[in-house]
């Protein structure tokens, strides 16, 4: 028999996975200082409000294995075949209306090395 499953409503239309490792290897990264997690940004910028009464759902997560060199890894599970690197002191502004309309995305699904985007394992 099936485990009866408790259901807990969410205002979450999408989420962003944003890498934390990468965000604490920059010590922060974005914003004026350059001291700001991405996420943490993303978050103020996008004008969310906390756990699952926002919109969308921004959260950090553990390493997602890609690594990349003076950047963050970045996931919108809206689009889960095409994973962002989002380099330090990029337009997190941009990212944001990006991420409001996921429809804009530029189409670049690339290898990380053709993209010229070194990651750890590549240098
Ligand atoms: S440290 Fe961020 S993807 Fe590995």
């Amino acid at each position: 028999m099936a485990p009866q499953l408790k259901r807990v409503r969410s205002d979450w239309q999408g989420a962003v996975l944003v890498c934390g490792k990468c965000s604490k290897k920059l010590d922060g990264g974005f914003g004026k200082k350059g001291r700001t997690p991405l996420a943490k940004l993303l978050r103020k910028i996008l004008g969310l409000k906390t756990g699952r009464k926002a919109h969308l759902g921004v959260v950090e997560t553990r390493c997602l294995g890609v690594c990349p060199r003076d950047a963050v890894a970045l996931v919108d599970a809206r689009r889960p075949g095409e994973w962002l690197v989002v380099p330090r002191h990029a337009d997190v502004a941009e990212l944001a209306a990006q991420l409001e309309r996921p429809q804009i995305y530029p189409p670049a699904a690339v290898d990380p090395a053709e993209a010229g985007i070194q990651t750890r394992k590549s240098v």
